[in-house]
C-alpha cells in the first residue's frame, strides 16, 4: 500500500512521504534582485513537514518574470539569497526542487524592473488582464522570439538550472503548463511560427524538448520535473487534440528524465493516460472535478496514492494555508482557510502566520 505517510523512494532520494507542496507565486520577492528575505526562510520552514517541496516559480531570465516581485534565478546574487531558504528546508529532510517558470505572454513591461516586453513563440496577445502595482492592466502583444532568441532562452534555462543547484536546490521543476512560454509552444493558438519550432506538432514540441535536455545535461536528469497543466481552460490556450499532443510529447523526451507533475483540471482521463505511458516518478495534484477550480485539493485525494494514480500528491491552497498540512491530513484535519486577499504581495500576514495544529490547540 503506498500509504501517504509512509517513506518512498523517489528522485533518487527517500521522501519522508509522499505529500508534496505544489508550486506557488506569492510576489514576496523585493528589491533590485528580486530575492527572497527572512519571511521566506520561515514560510517555507514552516510547511518542510512535506516530503518534497517545488518552489515558486522563478523566472530563467528577465524577460520571463510574469507577475510583479517574483524571484529571478539568473544571477549568481540570487542563488546565494535562495541559500538560507534551502538550508532551512533540507534540515528538515525535505526535498526541494527550484520551479523555472518563463511566463512569455503573460507578462507587462510595467512588472519588469527592466521595463522589458514580452517575448512569445508569435506575436498572439493573451486576451484579458495582467495585474500590475497600477492595477490590472490588458496584457500586451508579445513580440515572436527570433530563431537566435529560442537559442539562447533554452540556454538561459540551463543556466538558471545550474544556478539553482548552487543554491542547494535538489532539483528543478520546468514549468510547461498555465498558458506561459513553454505551454505557448506546445499550443495550437499561440504558436503560429512555421519554422522549426511550429508548423506541426512535433514543430509544437521542440522548445520543450530542447529545454528538458538542455537541463537534464546541468542538473541529473532524475531530479528534472516536467510540469504540465494538460488541458487547462482558462488560459486561452487551444491545445487541439491534448491527448495526441501529450501522447506526442512523452514520446519525445528523453527516456532517462526524472518525473512528470500534473496539475490536473478536471481530465481524469488524460491523468490516467499519461500516468500509463509515462514510466517514471509521477506527481499529481489532483483535481477530478476542477469545475471554477474554487474547490482545493484535499484529503479526499489520498486514496489516489493507493489506487496507484500517482507516486506523490501535491496541494497548493491547503499547505498555504496549514503549514503542518500532513499532519493535519493524518489526523482528519481541522483545517485553516486560505485568504485569497494575501496570496499575492504583502508582508508576514497570510504568510508566515497561519496556525500549526498545536498553537491552534492552545488558543
Ligand atoms: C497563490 C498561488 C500561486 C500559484 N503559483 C504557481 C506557480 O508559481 N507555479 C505553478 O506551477 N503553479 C502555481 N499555482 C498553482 C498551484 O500549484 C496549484 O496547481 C493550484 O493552486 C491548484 O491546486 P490546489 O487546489 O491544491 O490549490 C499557484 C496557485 C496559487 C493559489
Amino acid at each position: 500500500m503506498r500509504s501517504a505517510f509512509a517513506p518512498a523512494e523517489l528522485f533518487g532520494s527517500i521522501l519522508k512521504n509522499r505529500i508534496a507542496m505544489a508550486p506557488m507565486t506569492r510576489s514576496r520577492a523585493y528589491g533590485a534582485e528580486q530575492t527572497p528575505g527572512p519571511d521566506t526562510v520561515e514560510y517555507y520552514a514552516q510547511r518542510a513537514s512535506a516530503g518534497l517541496i517545488v518552489s515558486e516559480g522563478m523566472h530563467p531570465n528577465p524577460r520571463g518574470q510574469g507577475e510583479p516581485d517574483t524571484p529571478g534565478m539568473y544571477a549568481r546574487a540570487q542563488a546565494e539569497a535562495w541559500q538560507p531558504v534551502v538550508n532551512a528546508v533540507q534540515a528538515k529532510d525535505t526535498l526541494f526542487f527550484a520551479q523555472l517558470m518563463h511566463s512569455g505572454r503573460v507578462s507587462h513591461p510595467e512588472n519588469n524592473p527592466e521595463g522589458l516586453e514580452p517575448v512569445a513563440p508569435s506575436a498572439v496577445r493573451a486576451p484579458g488582464e495582467i495585474y500590475t502595482h497600477r492595477g490590472r492592466q490588458p496584457h500586451p502583444r508579445p513580440r515572436a522570439l527570433t530563431t537566435a532568441e529560442i537559442d539562447q532562452t533554452v540556454r538561459d534555462f540551463a543556466t538558471s538550472a545550474g544556478l539553482a543547484l548552487d543554491a542547494g536546490f535538489d532539483g528543478v521543476t520546468l514549468h510547461a503548463g498555465n498558458g506561459y512560454l513553454l505551454h505557448e509552444f506546445l499550443a495550437e493558438n499561440t504558436n503560429l511560427r512555421t519554422d522549426g519550432y511550429g508548423g506541426s506538432l512535433t514543430g509544437r514540441l521542440r522548445f520543450v524538448v530542447e529545454v528538458v535536455e538542455a537541463v537534464c545535461e546541468v542538473v541529473p536528469p532524475h531530479r528534472v520535473l516536467l510540469h504540465l497543466t494538460p488541458a487547462k481552460i482558462g488560459e486561452d490556450i487551444v491545445e487541439g487534440d491534448s491527448a495526441a499532443l501529450y501522447d506526442a510529447l512523452l514520446a519525445a523526451l528523453p527516456v532517462s528524465f526524472g518525473g512528470l507533475s500534473l496539475f490536473e483540471t478536471g481530465h481524469r482521463d488524460l491523468t490516467r493516460r499519461l500516468r500509463e505511458r509515462w514510466p517514471g516518478p509521477f506527481v499529481l495534484n489532483p483535481h477530478a472535478n476542477y469545475g471554477d477550480g474554487k474547490v482545493p485539493a484535499g484529503p479526499a485525494d489520498l486514496p489516489l496514492l493507493d489506487e496507484g494514480l500517482a507516486d506523490v500528491l501535491s496541494f497548493g491552497r491547503l499547505f498555504l494555508a496549514n503549514p503542518d498540512l500532513p499532519a493535519r491530513l493524518r489526523a482528519g484535519g481541522p483545517y485553516n482557510e486560505p485568504d485569497r486577499e494575501t496570496f499575492y504581495g504583502g508582508g508576514a500576514a497570510g504568510y508566515t502566520d497561519y496556525p500549526a495544529l498545536q498553537s491552534t490547540d492552545a488558543r
